[in-house]
């Protein structure tokens, strides 16, 4: 009897041990590298030029005794971004991703009044990338909602799809002519997941609000979607996807409900907006489906809590991406729930607990543990299910406490690119690679407390300072020799402009 390895399995031993063999794997020459970051996470000048309040502006100052915001100043890319776009030389990067903020372009949601200042921004930022050939990818939607529009429901409105469209015309009419890659919404799974929200009004509205959140979120892209190639695409020849987080999941065990829970959790926590979109029958999966619709009935409600895709919708829907931006950062184990949850709530429906390793090294955020197979294992199950979906990792990276000497941050780079290139071997379509993030930003909840640069921000200076950590060098190295070397670290830290630059 003959054995077959397949390359697949040789290459996941491989990912999985760190062992190496000898031969050399390299990114082609039309992969692009990049950094990312987002609109509230950096720029600051959150009431500068007649720019409106976003639901993070109004969050955090919605105790007058709590003081200023994180992002008020944060790390003040408003007024920087000249050295923002100079670092992104001295890395050497073919592509900045960055998120234009809804309320600085329309202070009050509608497209009815614009921001000329707050547009001026974009432009001068724009302009200042291409200056040195480094391509614009642009996320429209990146958390921070006009609080006008909170106001009238936020996503659980209907006619939010049509708010978005409107505001990604103004957008699209504005820079369309320069930026070759738009995002649609960056992770709908976080945006519509209600246990994210802290306030009382959220927390009434579980299990609800998350389902209209859901099909608001994609109608709105894909009608976005389906504009721009209706408008745009010919004349400008660009491309445009939706950024989803698909961390990997996998049974703690193989025992049969181990198994059948990470089914339900990729179902539930990506799959509602993977397959909507790549699959070849369109609409939310069956299991999410069945599984809403026979606990709603349980819970006395007349219909299912996640209300259908119309004939129209789903037709719409299919197929309104170039590319699927991946956002991946960690992996999780999972095993059916032992507590309870709220009901109804997303939680309850999903009722799957996760746990990771211990010997998997941890960041400085609770939640994010190194598991470079599992980038590995999600490309492959995306090829799998979705029949080899082109893919741009437009977020992966890592978390550490103040400092320059990140070697943990260098290592996960390394070692989650080094799977990427295996998975890449094993056929998938890779387009690109945006680290998270350029440099130090607010986490969030976290404030500064978290930091994901690949550029340190010193917070307490007036300028924001800026400086190179060990690992921009280390992912410098990379895109100079367009492979992993594993053991290589920087003599010293310095960083300066890439001389040589290749056209795009
Ligand atoms: C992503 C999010 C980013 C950033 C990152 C690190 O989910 O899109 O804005 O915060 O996580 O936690």
């Amino acid at each position: 009897m003959r054995i077959i390895l397949s390359t697949g399995i040789l290459s996941l031993l491989v990912a999985v041990s760190g062992f190496s063999d000898n031969s050399v794997r390299r990114f082609k020459d039309g992969f692009l590298f990049g950094a990312a970051s987002a609109a509230y996470q950096v720029e600051g000048a959150w009431n500068e030029d007649g720019k409106g309040r976003s639901i993070w502006d109004d969050h955090f100052h919605s105790d007058p005794d709590q003081g200023p915001a994180p992002g008020d100043v944060a790390s003040d890319s408003y007024h920087n971004y000249k050295r923002d776009v100079e670092m992104l030389r001295e890395l050497g990067v073919d592509v900045y991703r960055f998120s234009i903020s809804w309320p600085r372009v329309l202070p009050r949601g509608f497209s009815n009044v614009k921001n000329e200042p707050g547009l001026k921004y974009y432009d001068n930022l724009i302009d200042e990338l291409l200056k040195y050939n480094i391509q614009p990818m642009v996320t429209i939607y990146h958390f921070d909602l006009p609080v006008v529009l909170q106001h009238l429901g936020g996503w659980a409105n209907p006619y939010s799809v049509e708010w978005f469209e409107d505001y990604a015309r103004v957008l699209f009419d504005r820079y369309a002519r320069k930026v070759k890659y738009w995002i649609t919404v960056n992770q709908p799974n976080s945006v519509c997941e209600v246990e994210n929200y802290e306030n009382h009004l959220a927390r009434s509205t579980k299990g609800v609000m998350d389902y209209m959140c859901a099909k608001n979120l994609l109608l709105a892209h894909a009608r976005t979607y389906r504009m721009y190639e209706k408008e745009y695409k010919k004349k400008y020849g660009g491309s445009i996807g939706i950024s989803i987080s698909v961390n990997w999941a996998e049974p703690v065990t193989n025992s049969t409900e181990n198994v059948e829970a990470a089914e339900i959790y990729r179902e539930f926590k990506y799959g509602m907006y993977l397959n909507p979109i790549w699959s070849k029958s369109g609409d939310f999966p069956k299991l999410v489906k069945d599984r809403v619709a026979k606990k709603s009935k349980e819970q006395g409600f007349a219909r299912s809590r996640l209300q259908s895709l119309s004939k129209d919708d789903i037709k719409l829907i299919k197929g309104s991406a170039d590319f699927l931006g991946l956002n991946h950062y960690t992996t999780f184990l999972t095993s059916p729930s032992k507590g309870s949850h709220p009901v109804p709530s997303f939680a309850d429906d999903v009722s799957v607990d996760v746990t990771t390793k211990d010997e998997w090294t941890q960041s400085h955020s609770a939640w994010l543990k190194s598991a470079p197979y599992g980038l590995y294992k999600a490309c492959l199950h995306l090829n799998k299910h979705y029949d080899y979906p082109a893919i741009f990792i437009t977020e992966n990276g890592w978390s550490t406490d103040k400092g320059l000497k990140d070697s943990s941050r260098s290592e996960y780079i390394q070692q989650y690119l080094k799977a990427l290139l295996f998975a890449i071997e094993d056929g998938t379509q890779a387009l690109g690679y945006t680290h998270w993030s350029l440099m130090d930003n607010v986490e969030w909840m976290a404030g500064t407390s978290e930091r994901f640069g690949l550029y340190e921000v010193d917070f307490d200076s007036p300028e924001r300072t800026r400086t190179a950590r060990q690992s921009a060098l280390v992912y410098k190295r990379i895109i100079q020799k367009r492979m992993v070397e594993e053991r290589w670290t920087p003599k010293n830290l310095k960083i300066s402009v890439s001389e040589v630059k290749t056209e795009l």
